[in-house]
């Protein structure tokens, strides 16, 4: 199997290419330069300004809160740090579902002034004219299925989605409409394994899972969740590659010590 090239600069056509390639997409979150120039440095495909960091971020308990000013700042920072991966922008609640003409002017700020490659826009049936106009305009979309989190309190929380026969015919049918209306890719969350195949290879643009199995053309997760920086849940569809807030503790307990107990700084760390 091909692979996209060492340091190939990863666009839209790419996206989709690889999912014809069989090649699995790997994409993380990013709300800065600092996090955004080392998942570039490691390759990751594509790199997500997610409206997740209203969470991991800002400390808000959901994802409503933040504005698109604050994810346009967000893109502006990550930005800087990209220079190989696909960057999208997530469009924050009510920044598209108002009207298709707010979405275009919102979805346009995202690549004007952050930068953005691409935006990303929760939701089905209800918003495939929005996406259509936004993508007629030149602008790149990523849908997102299932558990689309700017509607937790419709759901009542952040359960399961797609389970029902009903749910999953709603979900099959949305997929289809998206990927009608021009999305180059879309997120499936937190739905079935099985149902998040079916999706998958019902439609030729790529599916991206997180919390879906691993029939998905791709995987995200939120970095912070991944890196044990974001500790206040321990969910079980993430693996957790590294203790990040661990180390951060020690470190910081260790500095405080040193500093107390006067050992630091020592001569040789001073002029
Ligand atoms: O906001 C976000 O980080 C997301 C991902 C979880 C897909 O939408």
């Amino acid at each position: 199997m091909s692979t996209t090239k060492q340091n190939q600069k990863i666009t839209v056509p790419e996206i989709i290419a690889m999912k014809k390639r069989g090649e699995k997409i790997t994409a993380l979150t990013a709300y800065d330069f600092l996090f955004a120039s080392i998942l570039d440095e490691a390759r990751i495909d594509i790199i997500l300004v997610g409206d997740s960091g209203a969470m991991v971020f800002a400390g808000h308990d959901n994802t409503l809160p933040i504005t698109l000013d604050e994810m346009i700042y967000h893109t502006r920072a990550a930005r800087r740090g990209v220079k190989r991966a696909l960057l999208v922008t997530d469009m924050p609640f009510l920044s598209y579902q108002v009207s298709p003409e707010e979405a275009l002017r919102n979805a346009g700020r995202c690549l004007k002034e952050g930068g953005a490659e691409a935006v990303k826009l929760e939701g089905g049936e209800s918003i495939v004219e929005t996406i259509h106009r936004i993508v007629v305009a030149g602008i790149p979309v990523m849908g997102h299925l299932g558990l689309t989190p700017q509607s937790v309190h419709a759901f009542g929380g952040y359960g399961l989605q797609g389970s029902s026969a009903e749910a999953a015919e709603r979900l099959k049918k949305d997929a289809k409409l998206l990927e009608q209306a021009g999305v180059f890719s879309m997120v499936l969350e937190k739905i079935p394994a099985l149902l998040a195949k079916e999706v998958s290879e019902s439609i030729s643009v790529p599916t991206i899972g997180i919390a879906a199995g691993p029939h998905c053309d791709g995987q995200v997760l939120v970095t912070h969740d991944m890196l044990g920086l974001y500790e206040k849940f321990r969910l079980k569809f993430v693996r957790r590659y590294a203790e990040v807030g661990a180390t951060i503790r020690d470190a910081a307990e260790k500095f405080s010590r040193d500093v107390k107990s006067g050992s630091f700084p020592s001569a040789e760390e001073s002029y």
